[in-house]
């Protein structure tokens, strides 16, 4: 299987998670393309979904899904998301595609976290992934600072903007042995806007693809 199909594959397989008659969350990604289209093949059994990108609320939209403001939720139940980077322990790097606070935010009222990776994204040690981070434009070069005294290379992410109107610098050279404290460190930078260190906040399931299948991770069988 090569890496596509192995995204399909989780893909698919997140689509048990997803609950009829509710609202689901949707992430950004290669991967969480794969879902989107898979999900609308049960479109007419979803209330809608809340997305957390402009190119995802695009996607969800040409399928003919209904896409809900966040603000106009109570309930949501499940968000299914990929990842740059995921530990066995259900850490993330993410925000390689730009979308990390929109991802966050959405993840935040989720109340499951469906992560959906082929096998290339699991790690011992997050890091490897330049870190993203997002900044309020004025403060880039204050945050860039911060994060050489955090032990990393900074290096803003070219010409790109996010959805909220804002820059990313990506952080290299980071060896994140304590991905909960490093969230906390860079969260209290004043300038970021945040950081795509889903590790308080981790995922509750993955669902990683390998050749030998589709492997189910949970956060009670972590560790
Ligand atoms: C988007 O901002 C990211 O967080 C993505 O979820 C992550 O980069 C995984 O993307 P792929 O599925 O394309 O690898």
């Amino acid at each position: 299987m090569n890496q596509n199909e192995l995204k399909q594959a989780v893909a698919r397989a997140a689509i048990k998670y997803v609950v009829e008659d509710a609202l689901v969350g949707v992430g950004t990604g290669s991967t969480a393309d794969f879902f989107i289209d898979e999900l609308a093949k049960m479109k007419n059994r979803i209330d809608g979904a809340v997305a957390s990108s402009e190119k995802t609320a695009t996607r969800l939209k040409s399928h003919g899904i209904r896409v809900v403001d966040l603000n106009s939720v109570d309930e949501l139940p499940v968000y299914v998301d990929g990842a740059d980077e995921i530990t066995e322990h259900l850490a993330m790097i993410k925000g390689g595609g730009g979308a990390l606070t929109r991802e966050k935010i959405v993840a935040a009222v989720a109340r499951k976290f469906i992560c959906i990776a082929d096998e290339s994204k699991l790690v011992p040690v997050l890091g490897n992934f330049p870190l993203p981070v997002e900044v309020i434009p004025m403060a880039r070069s204050h945050v860039g600072r911060q994060m050489v005294r955090l032990g990393g290379t900074p290096i803003l992410r070219d010409g790109f903007t996010t959805d909220n109107g804002n820059l990313i610098i990506d952080v290299a050279g980071l060896t994140i042995l304590d991905p909960v404290e490093l969230e906390e460190a860079i969260n209290n930078i004043t300038g970021v806007v945040s950081v795509g260190l889903f590790a308080k906040r981790g995922a509750d399931v993955l669902l990683l693809g390998t050749a030998g299948g589709v492997r189910t991770l949970t956060r009670t069988s972590r560790g």
